[in-house]
């Protein structure tokens, strides 16, 4: 006790206690975290999916509520659906008989509808059953169709600018993506058409070898707008035949086409429907993207890889959705060459929508590129680079920065087209931004006044 009473005066325990408390602290802080860089080791990522990143989407969204600026990024309708479409919804929500589980590779009601449409628009009729996949939009259509045929180390060819979950659901398969951009013709002076945006023959000629499963093709494409001629549909068509090649055609925008254009499926070519899966989606063909419900048809050998992967991942999906939409569509069939039915009407309705964008940007000094479909509109918004600080944010690409500084400064959102490109060709997607146009009137004339404001300098 003495010999404690004299070694530990208070000083010196304080002193050991400190050291006691600290060498404490320190082994717990490094135990934990051992465990935390354990644990973090052990559940990060699959190999699989090691690099990914969050979506451009789910960054411009967030970007969106921090700043909350007029939003012309995100692509859906801001007015309602048509009316028939959400009382279809209110009669379906009230009915007893349809809130549980459906047939998990579709809803009866709907792959019927699907069916009698597509047999008509393709010239063959369609087994419901066996050649159609109802999904949870058609993102999850794109995923089955992918996921069901690219095998590890298969060659998979996507035309740029494409939509971005491509490549991340083709890396997931362990196929390898092979990127081919769409160039712009040269055409001085004139107002660019995404039409003038084409293929080199010769290189998607030569990106076809052994290796090659499938090519994706988008069209009417999300985010140019272009809509494939029957002339190119035909070039990549002779491909996939002579090289066994599986086409993976994502039509969400079929209905949207504006005059002279026409959509044409790759399916209908010929030698063409045993090799090809084609997408669609009530969201886009219906103004109710909120319902994500996709479909793809195709040949039964094809749709059976399809249905495996749905079966196994998410079985079935949601039934009054479906059932409202099996409605929809039944109304729709009944008047498919008139000027009433919706999927002819949307266009002719988006049309003004579409000149009066291409008008307020050009006014604007930015360089549109007027698309032949889909409610996207691409610009160059490099003529307007001295207005802007790129220096104040700190993406690697301009078009980020761009639209950062746009959504922070002036108020207005677009979408930066290089997320859309592989890492090889991002810089083509640099100098533009991605608009859209599936806005009330007032909201697009808010935006015109947000530019013409910015530009004479008075924001
Ligand atoms: C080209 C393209 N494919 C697929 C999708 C996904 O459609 P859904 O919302 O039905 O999943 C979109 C959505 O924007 C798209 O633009």
């Amino acid at each position: 006790m003495s010999i404690v009473a004299k070694t530990f005066t208070p000083r010196n325990l304080q002193l050991i206690t400190e050291q006691c408390l600290k060498k404490r602290y320190f082994s717990l802080a490094s135990s934990a975290n051992q465990r935390m860089s354990e644990i973090e080791q052990k559940f990060k990522l699959p190999k699989t999916y090691e690099g990914s990143q969050p979506s451009v989407w789910v960054e411009y969204i967030q970007l969106a509520l921090d700043h909350k600026p007029l939003n012309l990024g995100q692509g859906f309708p801001d007015y309602p659906p048509p009316k028939y479409v959400t009382d279809a919804l209110i009669e379906v929500a009230s009915n007893r008989n349809l809130h549980q589980y459906t047939r998990g590779f579709g809803h009866p009601r709907l792959v019927q509808a699907l069916a009698k449409l597509y047999s008509q628009l393709i010239g063959r009729t369609i087994n419901p059953q066996k050649e159609i996949l109802t999904t949870l939009g058609a993102y999850e259509a794109l995923y089955a169709a992918i996921t069901g045929h690219v095998d590890a180390g298969d060659e998979v060819i996507i035309i740029e600018p494409f939509f971005d979950c491509y490549e991340p659901m083709v890396r997931y398969a362990r196929g390898v993506p092979r990127f081919i951009a769409l160039k712009p013709k040269l055409t001085e002076g004139k107002r660019l058409s995404s039409g003038d945006f084409v293929l080199d023959k010769a290189e998607l000629e030569g990106l076809f070898n052994k290796k090659t499963k499938a090519i994706i093709l988008n069209t009417p494409n999300n985010p140019l707008g272009k809509v494939f001629t029957l002339e190119e549909l035909t070039f990549i068509a002779d491909l996939c035949k002579k090289h066994n090649v599986l086409c993976i055609s994502d039509e969400v925008y079929e209905w949207l086409v504006y005059k002279p254009y026409q959509h044409i499926r790759i399916a209908t070519l010929p030698g063409m429907w045993e090799r090809t899966i084609t997408i669609g989606s009530a969201g886009k063909t219906f103004s109710v993207t909120g319902w994500k419900l996709g479909w793809a048809y195709g040949p039964a050998n094809l749709m059976f890889n399809l249905q495996m992967i749905h079966q196994n991942s998410v079985y079935t999906g949601n039934t009054p959705i479906q059932e409202a939409t099996a409605i929809a569509f039944e109304k729709e069939l009944t008047r498919l060459d008139s000027s009433e039915c919706y999927f002819n009407s949307i266009s002719t309705e988006l049309e003004p929508k579409r000149e009066f964008m291409g008008k307020f940007l050009q006014e604007t000094g930015f360089k549109p590129i007027i698309p032949e479909g889909g409610y996207f509109m691409m610009a160059d918004w490099t003529p307007l680079k001295s207005q802007v600080d790129l220096d104040s944010e700190t993406d690697k690409y301009a078009d980020y920065r761009f639209t950062k500084w746009m959504t922070k400064k002036v108020g207005l959102q677009g979408i930066p087209p290089s997320a859309f490109y592989g890492e090889e060709h991002k810089k083509l997607g640099e100098n533009f931004v991605r608009y859209c146009f599936i806005k009330e009137d007032k909201n697009l004339q808010a935006a015109a006044d947000i530019l013409q404001k910015w530009k004479s300098g008075k924001n």
